[in-house]
């Protein structure tokens, strides 16, 4: 049996297409992968069906389309015809053993599976985790056109999936971080963005009230009482053609909402600050109430809520369950591998794996094809052996240098996870700073985060959560903070990233050739990509990156590149911005935003908030 499986559907034309994905299981073998990180366009929905993930996947795992015994595709949003069906296999995939319309009418119903989205979410978190029974928990922004569910909750016991507790609708928690969010002037899907800023903020008790007037915990899960007044203008000025986003030119700030209204006379920091500590506070509340309907005491979770780090972090130390779970992809880029696992348990009966399933799902190449790509671009570069390779790394990054690290199958879901990864020194206040400068060029709330060694992390937080996937915030040692400055967030917590030796040997090699020379298997890891385009999949790309500046050395695989070697780079003075500078610049463009959009709002209560502005001094 060799399951491929695509979200969205093909020929599904009413799905406003995002986080396409395709997946192929064999045995024990899986392939994974997003879309966009092939096309290499943000929010990717010009593309039919994920076909570049689809085709990598089946060269990954040497297969063709052919070979596929089983489809699987999120139910759509309408009726496709057979006829259709027809025509993407026959035409797309170049499938042309049907004998006959007949024979492919009797296959399609034999070998063509559709599996819900909450049910694909729930699969992927079930069995990507270790435990052979357990709960789960689904909370997204209102599923998809097929499946309007935003949040599911049951369990998983002697091999059986049973929903206890659902909701339909937009009108869940997820769209009250959604609304947040908007309100904030950050585009769609750039939730995150709150959760960063929500550490230099201060929780406002008259917000709080407010906010939580529009939160209720039903029988049904938690409502959200949400109004629209108007929805976004499209803003042309964000159309960037090298980095393509749709989102930011069609789904971005302002609409008018009855959150924007409630949060329009504070500020940006106090709202993001606010907002998230209702959102906790009534997600826990609801959590114990669903804790009664279960024995199970291991709890997965999965869906966009669950890319919070902050929240996740909550939930694993509230106590409710006992052992957590969430998966490396909860966002819908998630859905094609649960779908397909979901085809492979009902086919099966058989709950794989026993352990944390690895995120090394992506697409590889070997040193023929990258020695190729550098000879193309006619590079001076050194080949070196896997431990050396190593040791070289450790060196460069302990100096300070930033550090593009391209290794095996890349990471499926939004974490790089050291093999597309740019590495810098977390020791280094400094790093942050280079690597914001040189690629990254985030917003400076948004913090950067270390891999550390399974071996040494109850050595820098208490907390004991295994965490492969970077899927939770710690508590940092207070020994800690000082020690890893530009890895550690201001509120004194970061998204670490634990690596095992059987899980990525060469990245933990790495991390304890660092520690041979300063004492510390830490590095600060960040995703390969520079802003505004997803994460890169292949050695071409890599390169780019580097003739473009964004890092000084690039290794891939087993070849070094040292960029200054093949290009010169004029001497750019670093423009350093205090962040208590950059609170209030914030602060104040917004007046501009919410005057120019004829929001009307308290001008005198703003300005007395803008005097209060004080940076908080965790590290
Ligand atoms: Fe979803």
């Amino acid at each position: 049996m060799i399951i491929a499986s695509l979200y969205h559907c093909p020929m599904d034309t009413a799905q406003i297409a995002h986080d396409m994905s395709a997946a192929i299981i064999i045995k024990k073998k899986i392939f994974a992968y997003e879309e966009d990180k092939l096309t290499t366009t943000k929010n990717e929905s010009s593309v039919k069906f994920p076909e570049r993930s689809l085709l990598i996947g089946c060269k990954e795992l040497g297969i063709k389309p052919n070979d596929i015994t089983d489809w699987v595709f999120p139910k759509p949003s309408k009726n496709i015809s057979l006829n259709e069906f027809y025509f993407f296999f026959y035409e797309y995939l170049r499938i042309n053993n049907f004998k006959n319309k007949k024979y492919f009418k009797n296959w399609f119903y034999k070998k063509v599976h559709f599996v819900k989205h909450h049910i694909s979410h729930a699969s992927l978190a079930i069995f990507s985790s270790p435990f052979k029974e357990c709960a789960f928990l689904t909370e997204d922004g209102g599923g998809d056109l097929g499946d309007r569910r935003c949040f599911t909750f049951g369990d998983f016991k002697t091999n059986k999936i049973n929903i206890r507790s659902q909701r339909t609708g937009y009108n869940g928690i997820s769209l009250f971080h959604d609304y947040l969010t908007d309100s904030l002037g950050f585009s769609y899907f750039n939730n995150g963005k709150t959760s960063g800023l929500a550490s230099y903020g201060t929780i406002r008790e008259e917000l709080d009230l407010k906010l939580s007037k529009l939160l209720s915990i039903k029988k049904n899960g938690i409502h959200f009482e949400n109004k629209r007044f108007t929805i976004s203008r499209p803003n042309i000025d964000k159309f960037n053609i090298n980095a393509y986003d749709r989102n930011k030119i069609l789904k971005s700030y302002p609409s008018n909402t009855n959150i924007l209204q409630i949060c329009k006379n504070y500020l940006p920091v106090d709202i993001a600050a606010t907002g998230e500590f209702v959102l906790k506070n009534i997600f826990l509340k609801h959590l114990e109430k669903l804790r009664k309907l279960t024995k199970s005491e291991n709890l997965v979770c999965s869906g966009g809520l669950f890319q919070n780090v902050a929240l996740n972090q909550k939930i694993i130390n509230s106590g409710i369950f006992k052992n957590y779970h969430f998966p490396m992809a909860n966002s819908d880029a998630g859905l094609s591998l649960g779908a397909a696992f979901y085809v492979k348990y009902i086919k099966k009966k058989i709950k794989e794996p026993k352990r944390h399933l690895t995120p090394y799902l992506g697409p590889s190449f070997n040193n023929k094809e990258v020695e190729a790509e550098i000879k193309n671009f006619k590079l001076n570069f050194d080949y070196k052996k896997d431990k050396e390779i190593c040791k070289i790394a450790a060196k460069l990054i302990v100096k300070g240098f930033v550090v593009g690290w391209f290794q095996g199958r890349a990471e499926y879901g939004p974490r790089s996870l050291g093999n597309r990864s740019i590495l810098a020194d977390p020791t280094k206040i400094n790093s942050k700073l280079k690597v914001n400068q040189l690629l990254k060029k985030r917003d400076w709330f948004m913090p950067y985060a270390p891999s550390v060694s399974f071996e040494f992390i109850n050595k820098i937080t208490k907390e004991n959560f295994y965490s492969p996937y970077m899927q939770s915030a710690f508590n940092i040692k207070n020994s800690f903070k000082k020690k890893i400055p530009a890895a550690v967030h201001v509120d004194g917590t970061s998204r670490v990233h634990v690596v095992k030796k059987k899980e990525n040997k060469l990245y933990w090699t790495l991390l304890n050739e660092v520690k041979k020379i300063n004492g510390m298997p830490i590095i600060l890891n960040t995703s390969f990509n520079r802003h505004g385009i997803p994460t890169i999949s292949s050695p071409r790309q890599a390169i780019e990156h580097a003739l473009e500046g964004c890092m000084d050395y690039l290794i891939i695989n087993n070849y070094l590149v040292d960029v200054k070697k093949n290009r010169f780079f004029a001497k750019k003075f670093l423009k350093i911005k205090s962040e208590l500078l950059n609170i209030r610049d914030d602060s104040c463009s917004r007046i501009k935003i919410l005057k120019k959009n004829k929001i009307s709002f308290n001008t005198n209560k703003y300005k007395n908030y803008l005097s209060q502005i004080k940076l908080k001094k965790n590290l």
